[in-house]
């Protein structure tokens, strides 16, 4: 993909890693991804990030479309994880810079990663700036959004927040504006980005955003490292942000299990019948089929987590232990939960997703249903009373922060 000017001598010199499938060994991308880098022709000129390693001949080609390396000044490393920082040996190399911005953390990071410390470094934190000439650089630290290094630049002469990884999405397009594809498939991506990646930094995003809005930021371009550049509808994604952040209570639950031989099945479907009794919209998944990430990316829009896994060898299923440790560590507020597992003969499941839901602090219904072997009528009916208890739970929570 070629370079494009995004804004008057400011250029997107980004790579699209068109087939990616699994960003950072842990989410799914199936629209693959881009890396996105930023090239300021001014007095100095500056290059905002790179890409990862691998990529380093790509974005050589792009930035010697626009201008030689060698007449770069400074590199800005709004962010050390390699996607944004990979190719830095090789770009050092090649345009031996002035200077190397980045925050005290990241300094710390680069040394860390690649083990340099004559680069010439100048750590900056909030509140500090530079001029490039016609247009200066304001930076804010955003730390744990999602990295401890991660920072915001803002040039206020163009209103361009680059934004590192906020407000990405993993999307591989030859379009650069979100005016240039479906918003509806824009949102959902930037959604399951949000909650695959950031979901655990939630206060820290309110806190920026609240600092973004604070210093008064005029911003009619937000251009992510990740995915599509936003021009048309910045206000949507800023509040989107907030109510990621929010994670505000909805009458809809997610029933996610695995299942040998469909007797855990059959118990999800009676319990997405007693929420939907109780005016909650149920979503059933089944962890052979959907990713963690996909689960995630649903959870997002789900206040109920209900998880059912048969006992096996005296534990749960390995897909639902995988989805378990996921979940917790993402760090989910506000949800209400339940479990239920069928078993054999010894049947620890229904304990063990029990206190792996608690330990993940979600609100626990209890005691959850437990059944031998094949579920009866009565069974599913009681499957079906742990539905609308969830139910009544939820829509309490609802009500509650109407
Ligand atoms: Fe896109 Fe945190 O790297």
């Amino acid at each position: 993909m070629a370079a494009i000017e995004i804004k008057k001598d400011i250029y997107w010199v980004g790579v699209v890693d068109w087939n990616i499938h699994d960003f950072h060994g842990y989410s799914k991308s199936p629209q693959g991804t881009t890396y996105n880098a930023y090239l300021v022709i001014d007095d100095k000129v500056t290059l905002f990030d790179s890409v990862p390693a691998k990529f380093q001949m790509e974005l050589y080609h792009q930035i010697r479309s626009v201008i030689e390396l060698d007449k770069i000044d400074y590199i800005v490393c709004n962010h050390i994880e390699p996607d944004h920082s990979g190719a830095m040996p090789f770009l050092m190399d090649k345009i031996r810079p002035e200077k190397v911005f980045c925050s005290k953390l990241g300094h710390r990071m680069l040394l860390d990663h690649y083990h340099q410390p004559e680069w010439p470094y100048h750590p900056v934190q909030t509140g500090d700036s530079i001029s490039l000439g016609k247009r200066t650089v304001q930076f804010l630290e955003t730390r744990m959004v999602h990295w401890p290094d991660s920072m915001f630049s803002y040039i206020p002469e163009d209103k361009l927040l680059i934004s590192n990884d906020g407000f990405g999405q993993n999307i591989a397009s030859s379009e650069r504006f979100d005016d240039e594809v479906d918003l509806a498939m824009l949102m959902a991506e930037s959604s399951h980005y949000y909650h695959n990646i950031i979901l655990p930094f939630s206060q820290r995003v309110t806190a920026v955003l609240d600092e973004v809005a604070k210093l008064g930021l005029e911003i009619d371009m937000i251009a992510p490292d990740h995915g599509i550049i936003w021009r048309s509808n910045v206000p949507l994604i800023l509040e989107a942000y907030r109510d990621y952040a929010a994670q505000k209570p909805n009458k809809k639950a997610l029933i996610v299990f695995d299942t040998m031989w469909h007797s855990t099945e059959k118990m999800a479907k009676a319990i997405a019948e007693g929420l939907m009794e109780e005016g909650v919209a149920a979503r059933i998944m089944h962890l052979k089929q959907y990713h963690h990430s996909d689960v995630m990316g649903a959870m997002a829009d789900a206040t109920g987590i209900i998880c059912g896994s048969p006992t096996h060898n005296n534990g749960i299923m390995p897909l639902m232990a995988d989805f378990l440790t996921y979940m917790k560590g993402l760090k989910p507020v506000g949800r209400v939960g339940a479990a239920f597992a069928s078993f054999g003969w010894s049947g620890e499941s229904l304990n063990i997703l029990t206190e792996w839901l608690k330990s993940a602090k979600i609100e626990v219904v209890e005691p959850g249903v437990k059944c031998k072997n094949v579920p009866d009528h009565d069974k599913l009916a009681e499957c079906k009373e742990l539905g609308r208890q969830v139910g009544k739970a939820i829509v309490a929570k609802v009500e509650a922060q109407a």
